[in-house]
């Protein structure tokens, strides 16, 4: 079975609690158990992980060959505006990955409108709340040849 690796950067622990009027009611625990039966039904397995540290999401990154990860789906949270540490993780172990934000970010203040991983990244999901996370599954699923009835 192939492997996908959720990852959630900092302050999206707070996902139902944190701006509700800008990133939805849901909590991540919720979306995340949504996403984990999506990706069963793709005959994938979803391995989910949120941190508040920048090193610990670069951590998680470097296991990615050990965890036998073949695709990373990531919301980098303010770290997409200012981490060349991830950038340079993701680009280390060579994944294909897709960068998801609930909020368009490009509707927002100015700063949220530069991303460290963009150009680098299979795609870009942007603004379609908890949406998002399972368009970007649906893509890896079929960028890794899986079947969808
Ligand atoms: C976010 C957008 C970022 O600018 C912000 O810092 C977040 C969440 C989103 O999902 O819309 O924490 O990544």
């Amino acid at each position: 079975m192939k492997n996908i690796l959720l990852l959630n950067g900092p302050n999206l622990n707070l996902l139902g609690k944190r701006e509700p009027d800008i990133y939805g009611t849901e909590s991540l625990e919720s979306i995340t158990d949504v996403l984990v039966h999506e990706a069963e039904n793709l005959g994938l397995e979803l391995i989910s992980f949120q941190s508040n540290a920048e090193h610990e999401l670069v951590d998680k990154i470097q296991a990615v060959p050990d965890l036998g990860v073949q695709f990373i789906l990531i919301n980098p949270g303010a770290l997409t505006h200012t981490s060349v540490s991830l950038r340079d993780a993701l680009l280390g172990v060579g994944v294909p990955f897709i960068e998801v934000h609930l909020s368009n970010v490009y509707s927002r203040e100015s700063f949220r409108q530069h991303s460290y991983l963009s150009d680098v990244a299979l795609g870009v999901i942007t603004g379609f709340g908890s949406q998002g996370y399972s368009f970007a599954l649906h893509a890896a699923s079929r960028y890794l040849g899986q079947r969808e009835d």
